[in-house]
């Protein structure tokens, strides 16, 4: 765990829909928390060692207090089971500060959310943000039906106003939002912002294909389906430590958190798969080969996610 993590104790819990959970966490002895903006993710530290990261969905006015909404995932990898199980009012847990890899921009004339499903937790905070600064936006939210519909009353009064508006398909995608119409033309100045399952982020990501790179934004809370960086013909590089000037051997199948904890080296990682940003960590010198789908172009002139990059250069100095 990371020297920088905050006690807070779990407040309240609330039952959004069959399955959701939203939770409200405040500061172990009562103090503001840290600011932050809408888009970012705290990492949660499970008693049993697991690190999980859930978007913050309260308003970043509102430093009181910090909302998560978690969905159970029976075939996930145990967090989410354990946090409907255990969490319970009263709780001190340790949380990381907030970090906000999918943040709002500040040159869109216009914002354009898509959710699907659990993916609408980072975007009540965006909801938030922009009606705080006067800012245009409208919102699609696709769900099976309105029984899964999380924040439904909090958006059902942006859908009075034709900001908000819901499609449910029943489980049939057929019946749902036609993503490539409604992204058919490009209208200049729009950003847009998607989160969801796989196969949403796809449908998205096909539909945006001709939109300029720089107005889409995106988080994954799921490797990629078809990610384009399987079968990549590896090879091994070193990496140095900066503070201790150590140097390490990555071979061809290993990755560079494998090698520095083999080496006795502490460092948190959540997804391993280079879609959460726990791993994050600057690099000094030397080029990486990116291959996760948190950092933007500007993150990546400074920051490396360690769980899945490997570097272009025969050394990548990381400042550790
Ligand atoms: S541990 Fe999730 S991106 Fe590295």
């Amino acid at each position: 765990m990371s020297d920088d993590t905050i006690t807070v104790c779990v407040k309240d819990i609330f039952k959004e829909v069959k399955d959701i959970l939203r939770i409200e966490l405040v500061h172990h002895d009562g103090s503001r928390l840290p600011q932050f903006n809408a888009g970012a993710h705290i990492d949660i530290f499970l008693p049993d060692g697991l690190i999980r990261q859930y978007s913050v969905c309260s308003n970043p006015e509102n430093l009181e207090s910090y909302q998560i909404a978690v969905l159970k995932e029976v075939s996930g990898r145990g967090g989410s089971q354990a946090i409907h199980e255990t969490f319970h009012a009263g709780m001190q847990i340790e949380i990381s500060p907030p970090r906000n890899h999918f943040p709002l921009s500040m040159h869109a004339k216009k914002h354009l959310l898509l959710a699907g499903g659990i993916g609408v937790t980072p975007m009540i905070a965006m909801i938030y943000e922009l009606e705080e600064k006067g800012e245009n936006y409208l919102m699609h939210y696709c769900t099976r039906s309105r029984d899964n519909t999380a924040f439904y009353d909090f958006l059902q009064l942006r859908e009075t106003e034709k900001k908000v508006f819901f499609h449910h398909d029943q489980g049939n995608p057929e019946n749902g939002l036609d993503i490539k119409t409604l992204l058919s033309t490009n209208e200049p100045g729009t950003h847009v912002y998607f989160c969801g399952p796989a196969s949403f982020m796809n449908a998205v990501e096909g539909a945006s294909a001709d939109w300029p790179i720089e107005t889409l934004h995106f988080e994954y809370f799921s490797k990629p389906e078809d990610s384009e960086f399987e079968d990549k013909n590896d090879k091994e590089f070193f990496v140095k430590i900066a503070k201790t000037g150590d140097v390490f051997e990555v071979k061809k199948n290993q990755t560079i958190v494998e090698v520095l904890r083999h080496n006795g080296l502490s460092i948190d990682t959540s997804c391993e798969d280079g879609f959460c940003g726990t791993c994050i960590t600057k690099y000094v010198e030397g080029e990486p080969e990116h291959r996760d789908n948190v950092l933007d172009d500007e993150d990546r002139k400074n920051f490396v996610l360690i769980c899945c990059a490997r570097s272009k250069t025969p050394y990548l100095v990381l400042d550790l």
